[in-house]
């Protein structure tokens, strides 16, 4: 329960709060992109300030190999409290294309109740949320009903390299009774929802090469097959036209679908209608036995994300290349193995491939999937929140896009794993015009303060962890 305490301090703190996040915003942190390493390093370090002034305690920016883990806790609640730990990433992902932006990218600006920026919703702002709600506490209350450790990494959004090697070797550090992540979103704020799964992942990139330099097109077209051809032929072969991937073995081993879990999922409101109109496209794709959030959440897929070759600048240039390529990315669920698919893939591929052209296969990054159950208590205290702040119980759902540590914190540390999202679907992650509704902040920072207290165990010593 807000009290009215807690209640004057949010409402006399909101324009602050928001300012705070612009600034938090204004870092370019693009972790993919080496000349944006220092800018990843002085978000790590606000973070880091900024922790210790809303209260925290053995806060440490950690060095990795790539970009730093920022740590810090507050474990004062007693040990009869649970412990929680809550993650987060600070990095973002590239912002182009700038020219599609309304406003620049890390220049933040509200727009009717939306705060537009890169990493708005991705993750700064959700992260942000949880910073603020422990502001709150020590600040009206001088305590914090349970236990809390904060982890944030700066390599999410290129596969969290350092914090999958940090994990298994700092469980000691990490140790908790129950994980919070935001990093998702939910259906609306009128109807909020839970994650129970989340998708893996195992992308790379084809390369397909002819002829040992670029051709005239006149020449040679006719005797040389144009690697941009093969390339399109070998790709196109990849789904069957009912959309479901032809990589032979590549669904041995899906968790088929129970009829309980796929009529709960039925349940969910959000389909086709709520699809098209949020991507604008002319019409919905897919394996059709299956309805969409079956498939965005509980069905593999195999999604081509880039592909080049030949010439694409102005004007035109009568050319073969030499070489044309593509980036793969296969979304994976139960259980699937991602190094099984990576090989099932380019073994395919290899098969595929002509004589006259060569195939090469190359894995860039893998992420397992995740799922839980939904009996938690540490969920229900989530459910009740998200019921005493939004009005409303959430429905449970699974999502498409992947975490790459979330599967780790419950296997390493035996802990069950919160997806509380307060993005929403329409927020553009990863696409220009991101952004964060200003009323999700608010209430998310909210929901934050009621699921520590209803994590906290029960003055008689009852167990929420
Ligand atoms: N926050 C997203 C994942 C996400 C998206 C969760 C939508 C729920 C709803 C995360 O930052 C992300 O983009 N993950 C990447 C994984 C990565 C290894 C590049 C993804 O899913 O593409
Ligand atoms: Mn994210
Ligand atoms: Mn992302």
């Amino acid at each position: 329960m807000i009290s009215t305490a807690l209640e004057e301090y949010l409402t006399a703190a909101r324009v602050r709060q928001l300012l705070e996040l612009d600034e938090l915003l204004r870092f370019p942190s693009i972790s993919t992109d080496p000349a944006h390493a220092e800018d990843v390093a002085a978000t790590a370090a606000w973070l880091a300030d900024h922790m210790r002034a809303v209260g925290l305690e053995n806060v440490r920016i950690i060095p990795t190999r790539r970009h730093p883990l920022v740590y810090g806790d507050w474990l004062h609640a007693g040990a009869d409290q649970p412990t929680l730990l809550i993650y987060g990433h600070y990095d973002v992902q590239p912002v182009d294309p700038l020219g599609q932006w309304h406003s620049a990218p890390f220049a933040p600006e509200v727009r009717e109740g939306k705060l537009y920026a890169r990493g708005a919703a991705d993750d700064k702002g959700q992260t942000f949320i949880h910073l603020k709600a422990v502001e709150a506490l020590l600040a009206t209350e001088g305590a914090l009903p349970v236990n809390v450790k904060f982890i944030l990494e700066g390599e999410e959004e290129i596969g969290s390299g350092s914090l999958l090697e940090f994990v298994p070797r700092e469980t000691d550090l990490l140790a908790a009774d129950a994980g919070l992540v935001s990093d998702s979103h939910i259906l609306s704020p009128e109807q909020p929802s839970l994650l129970y799964g989340l998708r893996g992942m195992w992308a790379g990139e084809v390369t397909v090469t002819g002829p040992a330099t670029d051709l005239h097109s006149g020449s040679y077209g006719g005797v040389i097959h144009n690697p941009n051809q093969a390339l399109a032929e070998l790709l196109a072969a990849l789904h069957d036209e009912d959309g479901r991937i032809t990589v032979p073995g590549f669904y041995a081993d899906v968790r088929p679908l129970d009829e309980a879990e796929r009529a709960a999922l039925a349940q969910v409101p959000y389909g086709e209608a709520e699809i098209l109109s949020e991507s604008g496209a002319p019409a919905l794709w897919g394996e059709s036995e299956y309805i969409p959030v079956e498939r965005t959440g509980a069905r593999p897929t195999l999604e081509i994300n880039g592909m080049w070759g030949g010439y694409t600048g102005d004007g035109f240039k009568t050319v073969i290349p030499s070489r044309a390529g593509a980036k793969i990315s296969c979304r994976l669920v139960p259980d699937q193995d991602p190094e099984d698919i990576g090989r099932k893939l380019t073994d395919y591929l290899q098969a595929l491939a002509p004589s006259t052209v060569t195939v090469d296969v190359r894995a860039i990054h893998t992420g397992q999937w995740f799922i839980t159950t939904l009996d938690a208590p540490a969920l229900q205290a989530a459910a009740a929140a998200y019921e005493q702040v939004f009005g409303r119980a959430p429905v449970y759902t699974r999502e498409g896009g992947g975490i790459p540590v979330v599967a780790l914190f419950q296997q390493a540390l035996d802990i069950p794993m919160v997806l509380m999202g307060f993005g929403l679907p329409d927020d553009n992650l990863h696409a220009p015009n991101e952004k964060l509704d200003v009323g999700n902040f608010y209430r998310g920072i909210a929901t934050s303060i009621v699921f520590m207290q209803e994590l906290a165990a029960p003055a008689e010593g009852g167990d929420r962890s």
